[in-house]
């Protein structure tokens, strides 16, 4: 059994500068923007540390070998997936990617597919790639959430180029199967339409999931899809921006050979040395922060069944983020609204993930469990006032 990671107590994270730490007032518990609590991983800090010590703090040089042969034993010991390092490509983070994918991928004006409930930034990079984002809503259902394959298809052949997924998706923390996953290529090999899979939550698949890399799906999934990642979201390493695209046949490599190289020379140094260290030295700390999320996530379902009865929730697949569905409780739209105002904790409201968000908050359990149960109790006193 793996001992599950402490987090780091309340006035150490107040001390931080990040999003999550400067956003509210400190009589806010913030629960909300994808960043955790946990002290770096020892393998980072060193090298960070080291780096930081030699003044190694220039560029990243272009084509450094570093990232893609880190993740290519990272994506072998945990995933099974025997990664080329030649087609890893580095950026500064996955949403650059995106951009970078989208505007290679499209021409201004084409309509991509997002799966709402989903990440709010997928509505928003169209700004930068000059696309057109059409909604193709997941299915809800007692098992879960799953891809509406037929929905997808639909808007593939009413002229959608491409679709933006989300394995493990956020917010939902829904791992999709590798059936639904094959389809999907299938369907947009028909089509000729891209798949942009983004992957940043995989190494926090928790317990009783199994992820499928997309790129491993069927045969059809490694012509039409590019894979993009990041040591970012499991090691907490956000602010210093290194993600990379991968992929595993010739006509995508050749599409992300031709982006600028402008696009790699943004890749952070630091970035870049502490996702290696991550990626191939992190696993025993990776293992303890699994254990201390499977352990909130069983958590969070008992402070909600006692604080918040009627809440609905499942446990996350994968990742450190909890979907609520609060619609029981009458708190409207945002309940989040009501909860920052009232019980002054800081949770993602729902509608920001788009119209089937109404109603739902998300909740990060990427801390420990005294603030997880501390922000409960703060909730349900609402109940009572
Ligand atoms: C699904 C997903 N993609 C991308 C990101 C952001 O990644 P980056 O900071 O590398 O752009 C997040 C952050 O939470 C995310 O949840």
């Amino acid at each position: 059994m793996t001992t599950p990671l402490d987090a780091l107590p309340l006035h150490v994270l107040r001390t931080r500068t990040s999003s999550k730490w400067m956003r509210y007032p400190d009589d806010v518990l913030p629960l909300f923007v994808a960043e955790t609590d946990f002290a770096l991983a020892e393998p980072v800090e060193r090298v960070l540390l080291d780096a930081v010590r030699r003044g190694d703090t220039g560029y990243a040089p272009p084509g450094d070998s570093r990232i893609p042969m880190a993740f290519a034993g990272f994506a072998a010991r945990r995933f099974g997936w025997q990664v080329d390092p030649a087609r890893v490509r580095t950026t500064c983070d996955v949403m650059m990617g995106v951009a970078e994918l989208l505007r290679a991928v499209t021409a201004p004006g084409d309509r991509v597919v997002i799966t709402p409930p989903v990440y709010p930034p997928f509505f928003d990079v169209h700004d930068e790639s000059r696309t057109v984002a059409e909604s193709v809503p997941l299915l809800r259902s007692d098992e879960g959430w799953t891809l509406d394959l037929a929905g997808i298809d639909r808007a593939f052949a009413g002229g959608a180029r491409a679709i933006l997924l989300c394995n493990p998706h956020n917010p939902t923390g829904t791992v999709h199967d590798a059936g639904t996953l094959a389809e999907l290529a299938r369907i947009a090999q028909r089509h000729g339409a891209w798949v942009i899979s983004d992957e940043i939550h995989a190494p926090l698949t928790l317990p009783g999931a199994t992820f499928t890399p997309f790129l491993t799906a069927a045969p059809e999934a490694a012509e039409v899809g590019f894979a993009l990642t990041s040591a970012s979201k499991a090691f907490n390493l956000a602010g210093l921006k290194c993600a990379f695209i991968v992929t595993a046949a010739d006509e995508p490599a050749r599409i992300v050979r031709r982006i600028p190289d402008e696009v790699e020379w943004r890749t952070s140094i630091l970035g870049l040395i502490a996702g290696e260290a991550a990626l191939s030295l992190g696993d025993a700390w990776l293992d303890a922060l699994l254990a201390r999320l499977d352990t909130n996530r069983h958590l969070l379902s008992d402070l909600l069944a006692e604080h918040a009865p009627g809440a609905l929730y499942r446990p996350p697949q994968a990742g450190f983020l909890a979907w609520v569905d609060f619609t029981a409780l009458g708190w409207g739209e945002d309940p989040a609204a009501l909860i920052l105002k009232a019980a002054r904790v800081a949770l993602n409201p729902g509608p920001s993930f788009g119209e089937p968000g109404r109603g739902f908050a998300r909740i990060n359990i990427g801390t420990g469990p005294e603030i997880l149960s501390e922000a409960l109790r703060r909730i349900g006193a609402l109940r009572a006032s």
